[in-house]
């Protein structure tokens, strides 16, 4: 695995910090709004309720893999070490389309923040150039997106860790303008806007789940550190449950602000929080936030980029990815070409497929590997029992890695058959590349 020799100097507060920056972002700040429209209405709520417990039980499996493995390359690292190279090939697939799709729907994200707040200027792009591809609508290519994408990969490919800290200090905006929201917002609450709560029923709020599951997705950054932590055992642990557990409180509070706000009727926009402001007349607040969202939004990108050229670099090294992509930057270090692979796909993907897909097939991604990291900890305590005295475990396995793969499956089930379509595609794909790659695989990480 990638041994940067690096200072062992991170806390656990820098391991919260570094998490709650990839975690908040597109999710609360866009997907919000499209998901309490057409999937929740107010009961949005229950959805993050929901998903919350799905990434928490998640979280605990992947807690005791990142305290037992502490090396950089998450689910494809933790499964090389639990059952072997093909199913750590499959875990490393998904987990570079996790990064992939989520940071093309980020970037997609951040667009539509930097679209209404030209807008608000009276300066537009010419339609077919404002979102990704549907020609019925008129625009064919998010290039937006598109040129932030390409721009941020180009600052990855050399700057990584400076950028990465940049996270640190977004992480205080994005909770200073969260902040706003909730303060201001609370004021202009009408709680007729809650009922009907569930206009979707149950169903709805299953599948609004399925969407802002989304949200809490990049916990798993926290294991990127994992060289570079004092303590890892204890730390790493603590990091992904603080910061699941910051970001779920901040979701709920901020859907219920959102929901009270704006009737959810109204709410199929792409910039759902500052738009709620405008809706009540707070034009300059709504103005701050949705700078505030774009500065943030863009170290959400950062985070995924430098994790993803991270994966490429690291799988390629083994021998499962072409080898260009393990070449680095003898001066920086950086793993340029992986980088600019990661970047030029995010950009593809962003400019032509729209947010609520992308996001749709990130989780989907997202959750086989939960799955399968959930069946590893079954496994691995089979073959070695629990870790020693010290390391945080998952208490009750199997039983709580089992409520963990059923729950998951659950939510797998809401999401549309276009989205499993895609799914299998990518799977595809995959075995082609493994078929082509293993052969000259070496595994030497
Ligand atoms: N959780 C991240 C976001 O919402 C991916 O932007």
């Amino acid at each position: 695995m990638e041994s940067i020799q690096l200072k062992k100097n991170l806390k656990t507060i820098d391991l919260v910090l570094l998490g709650l920056g990839a975690v908040i972002g597109t999710g609360i700040f866009v997907v919000t709004g499209t998901a309490a429209n057409s999937y929740a209405g107010p009961g949005l709520v229950f959805s993050f309720i929901l998903a919350g417990f799905v990434i928490f039980l998640m979280g605990l499996c992947y807690a005791e893999l990142a305290a037992r493995f502490p090396v950089v390359g998450g689910p494809y690292a933790y499964m090389l070490q639990i059952a072997g190279k093909q199913i750590a090939w499959v875990a490393g697939w998904y987990t570079i389309w996790e990064y992939l799709l989520a940071s093309a729907s980020v970037a997609s994200g951040w667009s539509g923040y930097m679209n209404g707040f030209l807008n608000g200027f009276n300066v537009a792009l010419p339609i077919a150039f404002q979102a990704s591809f549907n020609p019925e609508a008129g625009t064919y290519v998010d290039l937006i997106a598109v040129t932030m994408t390409l721009l941020i990969t180009w600052l990855v490919s050399f700057e990584a860790k400076k950028a990465l800290r940049l996270n640190n200090l977004m992480f205080f905006v994005k909770f200073a303008i969260i902040a706003l929201f909730i303060i201001v917002g609370a004021f202009f609450v009408e709680p007729a806007n809650w009922t009907p709560v569930m206009p979707f029923g149950f169903s709805g709020i299953a599948s609004g789940a399925a969407l802002v599951f989304f949200a809490f997705l990049g916990f798993d950054a926290i294991s990127m550190a994992a060289e570079e932590v004092k303590d890892p055992q204890k730390s790493l642990p603590r990091g992904i449950f603080f910061a699941i557990g910051i970001s779920t409180v901040l979701y709920i509070i901020v859907t219920l602000v959102l929901t009270g706000i704006v009737p959810y009727t109204e709410l199929d926009v792409k910039d759902p929080v500052a738009f709620a402001l405008r809706y009540v007349d707070q034009n300059v607040l709504a103005s701050i936030i949705s700078i505030g969202a774009i500065l943030t939004l863009l170290t959400v990108l950062i985070a995924m980029l430098y994790g993803l050229a991270r994966l490429l670099y690291a799988m390629s090294k083994g021998g499962l990815l072409p080898r260009y992509m393990s070449e680095v930057n003898p001066r920086t270090g950086v793993p340029v070409k992986a980088t600019w692979t990661a970047g030029g796909l995010a950009a593809f993907f962003t400019g032509i497929v729209p947010l609520q897909q992308l996001a749709e097939i990130t989780n989907l991604v997202t959750l086989v590997v939960m799955m399968m990291l959930a069946g590893g900890v079954i496994a691995l305590r089979k073959r070695e029992g629990k870790p020693t005295t010290g390391h945080f475990y998952v208490p009750f396995v199997p039983v709580l890695p089992l409520i963990a793969i059923v729950v998951t499956a659950y939510l797998l089930l809401q999401l549309s058959w276009i989205t499993w379509l895609l799914f299998i595609i990518v799977s595809i794909i995959g075995a082609i590349i493994y078929w082509l790659y293993q052969r000259g695989s070496t595994l030497d990480v």
